[in-house]
């Protein structure tokens, strides 16, 4: 009798013959829902500044970020996670303008949630660095180190802010111990509860943040080896949960996405909240330079890159073709 469960009976390639036979026996399919656009936006310029290390990326003006909020809705993408960037002269060793109603996330943050209401979820990022003259995620201590405790003062402080200008979901970037906690309770506290934590959780320090220093204009000098995860480590991302999820963080992200789907994969499994992914800058800046040297087939590229973040586990992948994306699906 022929075994159909080995060769020459088996033949795994029937189900790969045509493209809708592959379609229908397809495991993991994006859906435009899943995506969420990262946006940068400008204070005082009058058009869009294109980032060099990011082709097709821009910083926005206030009016042109509110168009692409608008267009990446219309697409079908789920949200949008604001990113501000305010006037050099503005940035002081305490990031005040981040706590500033008046501040250039906040003044995007409403003109965003004016424009899309309810429609399109509006996420801030919650972090001192673009605000800082010194470029780190926290304030620092007499000795220069970034002072985790009185760090945690500022992200209270700015959570509410944020909320108050609209933000549906708070996203704390800047790995502190405790955010997450203090961030929930600094919204309770001024009626907030219905805004939601996008909880960092597994954020390494990677050198695939490189494109994403001149996006905000950053004024790091060194690292952030103190802070974010070593690339190294992978237990470390699963304590990060427990205490995130302890904390109060109704959803967790895992970043860099690519070079770390094994930490993806564990997280995923290991909750029952919902996860994101964070396709980063350098990630995508590799995948729009190899393309434009010819050197690999640019869509394909992406398509392929966004389906292993999901099949790895991602509910929600933040990507900067979130919009273009959604439009092609
Ligand atoms: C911190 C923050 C960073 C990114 C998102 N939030 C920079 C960093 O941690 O160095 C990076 C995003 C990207 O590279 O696309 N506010």
């Amino acid at each position: 009798m022929t075994k159909y469960g080995s060769f020459p009976g088996a033949r795994p390639r029937r189900l790969r013959t045509t493209p809708a036979m592959r379609r229908m026996v397809a495991q993991t399919r994006l859906h435009p829902a899943d995506l969420i656009l990262p946006a940068f936006v400008r204070e005082g310029i009058s058009s869009p500044v294109e980032i060099g290390a990011m082709p097709g990326v821009v910083q926005h003006t206030r009016d042109s970020l509110k168009k692409a909020a608008v267009e990446a809705m219309e697409a079908g993408v789920s949200g949008i996670m604001l990113f501000g960037v305010p006037e050099e002269d503005k940035k002081d060793a305490a990031g005040t303008v981040g706590t500033d109603p008046d501040g250039i996330l906040q003044v995007a943050l409403r003109d965003v949630r004016a424009e899309v209401g309810d429609d399109l979820i509006v996420m801030s990022d919650l972090c001192l660095d673009e605000f800082t003259d010194h470029g780190h995620c926290g304030v620092l201590d007499a000795e220069g180190r970034v002072d985790n405790d009185a760090t945690l003062e500022r992200y209270a402080e700015m959570a509410q802010v944020q909320a108050d200008a609209g933000a549906h979901v708070v996203g704390p970037s800047g790995m502190m111990d405790g955010q997450v906690g203090v961030i929930r309770d600094a919204l309770d506290q001024v009626g907030h509860e219905d805004v939601a934590i996008l909880a960092y959780t597994a954020k390494y320090s990677s050198a695939f943040f490189g494109p994403f220093r001149e996006a905000v204009g950053s004024s790091l000098k060194g690292d952030r080896k103190t802070y974010q995860q070593d690339p190294a480590n992978t237990r470390e991302s699963l304590r990060e949960l427990a205490l995130d999820l302890e904390e109060g963080a109704d959803m967790v992200m895992v970043k860099p996405a690519g070079p770390y789907l094994d930490i993806l994969a564990r997280v995923a499994d290991a909750v029952d909240v919902p996860v994101a992914a964070y396709q980063i800058s350098g990630e995508y800046s590799m995948i729009e330079a190899a393309a434009e040297r010819g050197w690999i087939d640019r869509d394909q590229a992406i398509m392929e890159s966004l389906t292993g973040i999901k099949r790895a586990g991602a509910n929600m992948i933040l990507t900067y073709w979130a919009t273009e994306v959604a439009r092609r699906l």
